[in-house]
């Protein structure tokens, strides 16, 4: 790799002072991040990262799990310079670009045309968002105004803003907001495990029945029924076995509620598919996508829905039926070119079942390194997605959340070439679909050593 970028030493203890003094992180305790030291990514080549002090690391969060082609890919780069060349920004709003339509219509071909319209956003919060709207607006339009309600599963997490939280169950993100939730339905998630594609646990068929005792009694005042299908992230990636979002789909087509599948984290190759309803054979009512919609490029979203629904929104003026919604980012020309390009390069992959395979072999990597070791306590993993849940060995003991066990071993990690993010002390790897065989087995062989290094 070129090092033509690494800044100097001084460059350096200028970026972090600043950062020390002015920035606020994300789902970071600033305080723990300010007393370790901190890494300033300057550039990226393929699935690894530079910091400015030159030192390389593998990506193995996918850059919070939207990475699909690897960095400063040349095709992807090419696409938004060729569309920066003509313009950076023009509103949605009453006009369009090309690459806004020519996406809208890949986009509608990934679900067969059954979702044939799309409306854009720039992430995956404000796409849910939308997702709802488009459902509570649906029934006033549709003379359903009694359908009011909505479900959500339960450990659920669709975003950050108040919609998105209302409907998630995330107690540690966003239990001190919830007094200003609206009401959502929950019903259990499957107690399901499996990793290297073999069933540790299936439970699932109480979680099926729930749904269907809360829809007999419910469903003709409920709207919509939203699910991360396949996969739950943000809870720890928590897993549904194959046929579940088959099952929820057949229960709510039943009772006349819409399903909303929110696509924004298991997307555009992050389980071996382009994407889970694929897998599953199944047509949502509306369908969110974000994160590797850009292959982790650009801010981009999609909500994407039926005619049927699409149509409900037509009429005079004066009938107020349009959808009062929009950013001002909304379909980005740079985004969606990026897009575009990122599309065409994972349909090969994902139909010659190239990332079939490489996930196949990152299960395999996973039970290797990790299966056994006794300080696990399991290991849930489908795709390029592996959930590490971490335990003393002792039996007996346990860690305060103030150990910080995860986060150590996140830490220690960085020695050993890796970029990775726990959650509490479960570590999470979420490489991009692009990683080869080789920086897989360096990503599962240096989290092992790192957590080795932590716990011994
Ligand atoms: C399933 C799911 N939905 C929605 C979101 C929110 O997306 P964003 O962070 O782009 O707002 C996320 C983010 O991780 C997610 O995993």
């Amino acid at each position: 790799m070129t090092d033509h970028a690494t800044p100097s030493a001084k460059q350096t203890a200028e970026t972090d002072a600043l950062d020390a003094r002015h920035s606020w992180h994300p789902f970071t305790q600033m305080r723990e991040y300010l007393a370790n030291p901190r890494v300033h990514i300057v550039r990226g080549e393929g699935c690894s990262l530079v910091d400015s002090e030159g030192r390389e690391y593998l990506d193995g969060t996918a850059s919070l799990w939207t990475n699909v082609h690897g960095h400063n890919h040349p095709e992807l780069n090419a696409a938004i310079i060729d569309q920066l060349g003509r313009v950076a920004h023009t509103t949605l709003l009453g006009f369009n670009h090309p690459p806004a339509a020519a996406l809208a219509e890949k986009l509608a071909g990934l679900t067969g045309g059954a979702l044939p319209r799309s409306f854009y956003t720039d992430n995956g919060s404000c796409a849910v968002e939308v997702a709802l709207k488009l459902s509570l607006q649906y029934r006033q339009l549709a003379g359903e105004a009694q359908r009011t309600g909505i479900i959500a599963m339960e450990n659920a997490y669709h975003g950050d803003t108040f919609g998105t939280m209302s409907v998630g169950d995330n107690g540690v993100f966003h239990g001190r907001f919830k007094p200003w939730f609206f009401a959502c339905d929950r019903f259990p998630a499957p107690d399901y495990c499996e990793f290297d594609g073999r069933v540790v646990r299936d439970r699932s068929a109480d979680s099926l029945a729930a749904l269907e005792r809360l829809l007999t009694q419910k469903g003709a005042s409920t709207s919509c029924l939203i699910l991360e299908p396949g996969i739950q992230g943000a809870a720890g990636m928590l897993l549904q076995p194959p046929g579940f979002v088959k099952a929820v789909a057949q229960l709510c087509r039943r009772h006349g509620v819409h399903l909303i599948l929110d696509e924004v984290f298991t997307g555009f190759g992050r389980t071996g598919d382009l994407l889970v309803c694929h897998r599953e054979g199944v047509t949502p009512d509306i369908l969110v996508l974000a994160k590797g919609l850009t292959a982790g490029y650009l801010p981009l979203a999609a909500t994407l829905c039926t005619e049927a629904i699409y149509e409900k929104f037509l009429g005079a003026q004066d009938e107020w039926r349009a959808l009062y919604h929009g950013h001002t980012f909304t379909g980005n020309p740079l985004a969606c070119a990026v897009a575009l390009k990122s599309l065409e390069l994972l349909r090969p992959l994902v139909e010659s079942g190239e990332l079939r395979r490489k996930a196949a072999l990152f299960g395999k990597l996973v039970a290797e390194h990790f299966e056994n070791h006794p300080c696990v306590s399991e290991i849930r993993q489908r795709g390029f997605v592996a959930a590490i849940a971490l335990k003393p060995a002792r039996p007996g003991e346990t860690w305060a959340v103030n150990d910080r066990t995860g986060y150590r071993v996140s830490l220690a990690a960085r020695k050993h070439g890796l970029l990775i993010r726990p959650l509490g002390d479960t570590v999470l790897l979420v490489p991009p679909p692009a990683m080869s065989d080789d920086e897989l087995r360096r990503l599962c062989a240096g989290t092992l050593a790192a957590m080795n290094e932590v716990l011994s």
